[in-house]
């Protein structure tokens, strides 16, 4: 096991046979010769510096139904807020004097924060940010919609493919929804000029070993900036609200895979990892994420962004936590990095 390890950090592949060895495989020194390389290639790479996004949740109005989601159009218990454009640019300025240099607007897909809004927003922020990362999360448009927002200064956009399996992605989602439509946004988005992320939910319902290889063969087709690896968790108010969350265990072991393939590539610690144990944060930079980023949502507003239950917002999670954030970095030998931290092929 610990050559194929070897042999992914030297060739940045595998064969799917060893994927699913290496996923399904409990024994703690493999794991944790796993983790060390990883961390090792991230060290390499980024030295111990971690990027920091300020993530600015700007509505949870949605038109889709995904199963999974805290806040599916169907969830009527959930109170639903748009933040103004002004609300935003506060946000920004706060974050900007607290040292983010990256904004990430996200949201539903919410047809009342029109693409013409959304690309004065995009502008108002370059014009006043020159030198900050615009990253938008906002779902699936037209190209057009994308082109637009790039040309209003967005650099980035995150569009998690969630499962590449087609039927997969059916059981996940309503059915106007399809993994081809979710692929060509992101292959627009890569031909418009975005960084661009994608990713997947570890353990959502009906995952199986074999779709996580299709995933992992997907993304090192698409070559993408940025991998979004979160272990999926149950809303209480979804379809999906008896499903067991998924393993921690997997998605540390997925981010340092995906580090071997992808040396420079952007990953963060998710929300999603920290959600599930309070070591989750740090768990995750441990095993060759890179990046975190803390919630700079008004803090009234946080509570109200629920896509699945317990998700922390608090402390370390929070923007004004961030001197928390840096010392619980030190304790591993980590520190906060106010750059604006785009992707490089090479560094
Ligand atoms: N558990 C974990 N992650 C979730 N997301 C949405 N709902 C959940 C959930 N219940 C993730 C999706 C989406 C991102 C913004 O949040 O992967 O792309």
């Amino acid at each position: 096991m610990k050559q194929w390890i070897d042999s992914l950090r030297k060739e940045h592949q595998l064969p799917d046979e060893a994927y699913k060895q290496l996923l399904t495989c409990l024994d703690a020194d493999v794991t944790s010769y796993l983790h060390q390389q990883a961390r090792e290639v991230t060290l390499s790479c980024f030295g111990n510096k971690i990027y920091i996004r300020g993530l600015i949740e700007i509505s949870n109005c949605c038109r889709n139904d995904c199963l999974y989601c805290g806040i599916r159009k169907s969830n009527t218990q959930v109170e639903r807020y748009r933040l103004t454009k002004e609300q935003i640019l506060e946000c920004c300025k706060e974050g900007y004097a607290l040292g983010f240099r990256t904004f990430v607007l996200q949201g539903g897909e919410d047809r009342a924060q029109p693409v013409d809004w959304v690309a004065e927003v995009v502008q108002a922020i370059r014009l006043q940010y020159p030198d900050c990362a615009i990253t938008l999360s906002l779902g699936e448009m037209t190209r057009n919609d994308y082109e637009r927002l790039y040309k209003a200064g967005a650099n980035r956009y995150l569009l998690r493919h969630e499962t590449y399996n087609s039927t997969h992605y059916t059981t996940l989602h309503p059915k106007q929804m399809n993994i081809a439509h979710r692929l060509q946004c992101l292959r627009w988005l890569k031909e418009i000029g975005f960084q661009t992320g994608t990713g997947i939910m570890v353990g959502s319902p009906h995952q199986h070993i074999s779709h996580i290889i299709e995933d992992i063969r997907f993304i090192e087709k698409l070559q993408p900036q940025m991998i979004g690896i979160g272990p999926f968790i149950p809303h209480q108010d979804t379809p999906f609200a008896q499903q067991p969350a998924g393993s921690v265990d997997m998605t540390l072991k997925l981010i340092s895979i995906f580090r071997l393939m992808f040396p420079t590539v952007l990953i963060p610690s998710t929300t999603a990892l920290a959600s599930l144990g309070s070591d989750g944060r740090l768990r995750g930079i441990l095993a060759g994420a890179n990046v975190v980023m803390p919630n700079l949502s008004p803090a009234t507003t946080r509570k109200k962004y629920a896509l699945y239950n317990n998700k922390a917002s608090l402390g370390a999670e929070a923007a004004e936590g961030l001197d928390l954030l840096g010392k619980q970095l030190a304790t591993i030998g980590y520190e906060i990095s106010t750059e604006r931290g785009d992707y490089k092929k090479q560094l």
